[in-house]
């Protein structure tokens, strides 16, 4: 293939045909197109864009370069949700049972983490004995009987994803928005899913700091999901303070576990500490309850997902699902029943009375990937039960010396590093910040409202 003229044409602004983005994908997928070209490729698409029909032709290239999952015919839609990223994000864990008991099926095909951003795999991974690479065998297997699947892509699914993806990450041609689109869409197209909803996080520790750019990249994967025939709708939110009171991967799978736990009654005046992530979790269930026309209203949609979520059927459907992926339970609950699994937990105080007004996700996350929560490059080893218990969030009173968060590390050193660094994480001011909501926007397919 000779790519010059389409290099030449792309960074001329030219608008490429169909036929040449599948002819591309072929090519760079087969190892026919020197990484040189191909860099260069990318970074004129960077300043120039893609238009909406090369945007839909690229994702589906990509999702044919490989495998597709086929599932057979069933009564329950197969749906996914994906979010873009961002500290203490462990939706995906709760949701997954809840919606298999809520009559879906789930092929959740996920990632790992870079950098600041937990990736669900690495959660998973923090699970003695939880298989989180599976032939697309078992991942059919375990979607039809359990319901529900969390696992890496397969070697042969969505190949032209990870060469493409490689050659970004050093190429600074991460953040265009037509290549995130094809890049997140092709990998969830390849499940076969009908409906999907995708979490667009916003704020000072996610991928778009801006609510107009999550907006702009949460309308172009609605617009082309549909286009592509899976019914997609996108949350946006908030990521200005991690989610949920657990950042680091074993505490998160954790508070992953709390959050299945039916609720205990509460008096009037105390809160539930995980509030925010059964928000976003209950959420998303009601996304995809109205999506796939079992239920009309978000009202009842809600209500039936906090029915199931309360039932504690998500709760042990979550054991089967991790009996099925390789863990056994008696070696999870003994895990489970440790009150840290890191040698070292400290202490941070607040140094006054007053409201916690920031808590800041971004700080937080890169404490957790220096204490060897996360990774510096694709082949950092990780320490997965490193983190950060929040005792304090924003809104919430605290007294002098009051906790606002521990710290689980690896030894003292790194402990008291870490707890150095958090001191300019959280502001405690002596009046209540402003609330803001965690969900600002719902975006739906174009011509639909709620
Ligand atoms: N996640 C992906 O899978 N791809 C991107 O391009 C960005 C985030």
């Amino acid at each position: 293939m000779n790519f010059l003229p389409l290099i030449e044409a792309k960074r001329d602004g030219r608008a490429l045909t169909e036929s040449q983005i599948k002819e591309i994908i072929a090519a760079s997928t087969a190892g026919g197109i020197p990484d040189y070209q191909m860099a260069a490729f990318l970074m004129a698409v960077y300043f120039r864009g893609l238009n909406a029909a090369e945007t839909a032709a690229l994702t589906t290239a990509m999702r044919d370069s490989g495998e597709v999952l086929r599932f057979p015919e069933d009564s329950r839609p197969l749906v996914d949700k994906h979010s873009t990223g961002g500290i203490g994000d462990k939706v995906s864990l709760p949701l997954a049972p809840l919606l298999a008991c809520l009559g879906f099926r789930l092929p959740m095909i996920y990632g790992r983490g870079l950098g600041i951003t937990g990736g669900t795999l690495d959660k998973l991974d923090s699970i003695p004995g939880f298989k989180t690479a599976l032939p697309t065998e078992r991942i059919i297997e375990i979607v039809q009987s359990v319901g529900c699947v969390i696992c890496g892509q397969t070697a042969r699914m969505v190949p032209a994803d990870k060469s493409l993806y490689a050659l970004r990450d050093v190429t600074a041609t991460v953040p265009s928005i037509p290549l995130i689109v094809a890049s997140i869409l092709s990998k969830k197209l390849a499940e076969s899913i009908e409906a999907l909803v995708l979490d667009v996080k916003f704020g000072v520790a996610a991928f778009m700091p801006t609510l107009e750019k999550a907006r702009e990249l949460a309308q172009a994967m609605v617009a082309l999901g549909n286009q592509c025939g899976v019914n997609t709708r996108a949350l946006i939110t908030n990521m200005d303070t991690p989610l949920g009171r657990a950042a680091g991967n074993w505490l998160e799978v954790k508070e992953a576990v709390a959050c299945l736990e039916p609720v205990p009654a509460r008096s009037a005046d105390s809160q539930d500490p995980l509030s925010d992530l059964r928000e976003l979790v209950l959420a998303c269930a009601a996304q995809l309850l109205i999506q796939t026309g079992k239920v009309e209203t978000v009202e009842a949609a809600r209500a039936r997902a906090e029915e199931c979520l309360a039932s504690g059927k998500p709760r042990q459907k979550w054991d089967e699902m991790i009996l099925a992926q390789g863990t056994t339970l008696p070696e999870f609950n003994r895990k489970l029943a440790l009150s840290h699994a890191a040698p070292i937990v400290s202490e941070l105080r607040s140094p006054e009375r007053g409201y916690v007004s920031r808590c800041d996700a971004r700080l937080i996350g890169e404490v957790i990937r220096d204490l060897g929560g996360g990774r510096m490059t694709r082949d950092s080893a990780i320490n997965y039960d490193v983190g950060l218990d929040l005792e304090a969030k924003p809104g919430e009173s605290v007294d002098a010396n009051s906790l606002l968060a521990r710290v689980h590390a690896a030894n003292p050193t790194q402990a008291e590093d870490a707890i150095a660094r958090l001191k300019g994480a959280f502001h405690v001011s002596p009046k209540p910040p402003a609330h803001r909501s965690l969900i600002s926007e719902i975006i739906l397919p174009e011509g639909e409202n709620e």
